[in-house]
């Protein structure tokens, strides 16, 4: 047996391996492009040890791509063929593995959970819990998580950094803003890199609509994300989605331009439909629209990719993004396909995801069709009722606001003053400050006077 960086037992006798391992779990929690190359190496060093075959199937399926799940599964395969693993930790990563495979997210982040109370210092199980909590909007699990973690941690610990980011974004969800904003700033301090953290803060400013704040926070630190991995997109959408309600949108367009859908880039080039970007994409061009942007023919490129994904259920937020994207570029028939295919999958799966499907992301692509042919009352009819539940598609307030701005803008369209003063009071209430100096909300606050 060796001990991993946190001196946790491995079941291998290859340090070489081990190195590796925690390489490749250092690569994924600070967002690197860098962990499935270790994970090979240490699969390398020693192709009997279960644990880097079993990491290496949760990064596939973490990817939310059905495509992959072939390869994740023989990776699952080959742990189970391996040097069978000697410690409750490894054992509950394998049963992690099977249970993502199997759509059973919430069983998946129970092994991690389970991990992290016996071993606090696991980034890699924490981090893993984070974003699947984070996308079916678990976010009090989340944060509790992490927080049940903060008496084991101290500077001294590999990783502190990352372990404030990670806890900095689950207080932030949670509305826990001034400390959130303590840690994210703190895991920046110590390492500038460090893109989760600077995240967790720009959420906070969004929030807040400390917009020039935000801009000056995020341009200050760009330089840093040179070895990132996609985060990189996302944190440029922040940067864009500041832009857009300070009513800069020039500057908005340009960052979409640039960054957010640079084809040529490294990034783009080794994976050009990742889920996340596709809703970076999609949030940002309909924001600009709803504001009479004219944004000429970027919607093509983003509705293949979301064609691409018609029959994958594994992302609940980003089907509602596909939605958003196809009826967008007048694509209606295939964004039908769409909802007919969600129809199938809510009536068939019995795990969390139908559920969440069901609640959330079929009544938000109904209305998304129905906003883009104009159908305003259909958007308040199938939307309004549906809105309280918009929070099981997962994603963060500020991701899921865009429905929010859809329902907003459709009873603006109808002149129903009374559906706008509750909504506002409500979107106040999830924690967005400063309305009136939002280009998103300034409009409707003015209709409600
Ligand atoms: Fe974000």
């Amino acid at each position: 047996m060796q001990k991993d960086q946190w001196g946790y037992a491995v079941t291998t006798k290859n340090s070489q391996a081990v190195e590796a391992l925690d390489r490749a779990f250092n690569g994924y929690f600070h967002f690197r492009t860098d962990a499935i190359k270790n994970l090979d190496t240490a699969i390398t060093e020693d192709p009997r040890f279960a644990l880097p075959h079993i990491a290496r199937g949760i990064l596939l399926e973490s990817l939310k791509k059905p495509e992959l799940h072939p390869m994740a599964f023989g990776e699952l395969e080959a742990a189970k063929n391996a040097r069978m693993p000697a410690s409750a930790r490894e054992i509950h990563y394998l049963s992690a593995l099977e249970a993502a495979l199997a759509g059973q997210v919430t069983a998946a982040v129970t092994h991690y959970q389970q991990i992290v109370n016996d071993h606090p210092h696991d980034l890699f199980a924490m981090r893993l819990a984070q974003s699947e909590l984070f996308w079916i909007g678990e976010v009090a699990w989340m944060r509790d998580i992490s927080e049940r973690a903060a008496a084991h941690w101290s500077a001294d610990v590999p990783g502190y950094s990352a372990y404030l980011s990670i806890r900095a974004f689950g207080l932030e969800e949670n509305g826990d803003s001034g400390p959130a904003e303590k840690c994210g700033r703190e895991a920046v301090e110590i390492d500038p890199t460090d893109c989760w953290g600077a995240h967790a803060v720009a959420h906070v400013q969004i929030m807040q609509g400390r917009l020039d704040d935000g801009i000056a926070w995020l341009t200050g630190l760009k330089g840093n994300w040179s070895a990132a991995n996609h985060i990189v997109h996302h944190l440029w959408w922040h940067l864009a989605l500041f832009q857009a309600e300070r009513g800069d949108y020039a500057a908005a367009l340009d960052v979409y331009d640039n960054r957010l859908r640079d084809l040529d880039s490294p990034l783009m080039q080794a994976m050009p439909d990742f889920y996340v970007d596709i809703q970076n994409d999609t949030a940002l061009l309909q924001r600009l629209e709803l504001r009479g942007v004219e944004i000429g023919d970027r919607w093509a490129p983003v509705a293949n990719l979301a064609k691409a994904r018609i029959g994958n259920h594994c992302s609940p937020f980003t089907s509602a993004h596909c939605a958003l994207a196809l009826a967008a570029s007048g694509r209606f028939d295939e964004a039908r396909e769409l909802i007919s295919r969600i129809r199938d999958f809510v009536a068939e799966d019995k795990g969390p995801l139908g559920a969440r499907y069901a609640m959330a992301v079929l009544p938000a692509s109904e209305a998304a069709v129905a906003h883009r042919m104009n159908e305003h009352q259909q958007v308040i009819d199938v939307l309004l009722p549906a809105r309280r539940n918009l929070w099981q598609m997962g994603g963060s307030h500020a991701q899921r606001d865009l429905f929010l701005q859809l329902l907003v803008d459709s009873a603006m369209k109808l002149g129903r003053r009374d559906i706008l003063i509750m909504l506002l009071d409500e979107i106040q209430a999830l924690g967005f400050d400063h309305l009136t100096e939002r280009s998103s909300y300034a409009d409707a606050v003015a209709m409600t006077h």
